[in-house]
């Protein structure tokens, strides 16, 4: 399936975040960049406490959250962040360090055109502690992982990755540090590229022109 830019207007991008926000931070720099092509829309959250909501409303971008707890089962969350989402009409949308997996109707929705930021070199350690599981094990290099979502836990297809060195003296903190400004890196290199170029998706394989 093929995704073609926007003609006469930038990409139009609802990014979704549970944290700090320092990959929607260096998204909003980028999005102030002429020609970057892309515009933040909207930012959602699944909890009050996302730090980078601020970030967003500072920069004037309209917010939302969707808290699990607040619906009655998760489909129901599912379908109201869905409709949340959509009203603004995104070209793409962004997890980043968004804590939560979307359901089915998100996810046929954005099919294609939902992405996700992993601080791992996927299909190694998935999840939440990427980390510090590469760190466990040892492993001498480890990274970040951009890719498609689909319906399971960090497996879908890989739009870019990122590799970064484990130090010897490492902690969970140093290493996830590292990882980040890689991550954030990579995020605004390959948005840029999906929001000028746009790009086709066939069975795993990803290609931006
Ligand atoms: C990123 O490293 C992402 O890979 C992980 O959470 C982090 C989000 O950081 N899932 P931030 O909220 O963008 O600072």
């Amino acid at each position: 399936m093929r995704y073609a830019p926007a003609t006469g207007r930038p990409c139009r991008v609802v990014v979704l975040i549970s944290g700090g926000g320092s990959n929607l931070a260096a998204l909003l720099q980028a999005c102030d960049e002429p020609g970057y092509g892309a515009q933040i829309v909207a930012v959602g959250a699944d909890r009050e406490s996302a730090g980078g909501l601020k970030l967003a409303s500072d920069a004037g971008v309209p917010t939302f959250v969707d808290r699990v707890s607040e619906y009655p089962a998760r489909d129901a969350w599912d379908q109201a962040l869905t409709e949340h989402v959509a009203a603004y009409e995104p070209d793409l949308v962004i997890s980043a360090g968004f804590l939560k997996l979307v359901g089915p109707e998100f996810l046929e929705r954005f099919e294609g055109r939902y992405i996700n930021t992993h601080n791992s070199l996927l299909p190694a350690f998935p999840g939440m502690n990427g980390p510090k599981e590469a760190l466990e094990y040892g492993v001498k290099l480890t990274g970040a992982t951009l890719f498609f979502v689909d319906a399971g836990m960090d497996t879908g297809p890989i739009l870019a990755q990122v590799s970064v060195p484990v130090l010897p003296d490492d902690d969970v903190e140093t290493l996830t540090e590292r990882i980040k400004v890689a991550e954030r890196a990579q995020l605004v290199e390959c948005v840029g590229r999906l929001a000028r170029d746009g790009w086709t998706l066939e069975g795993r394989r990803v290609t931006v022109p």
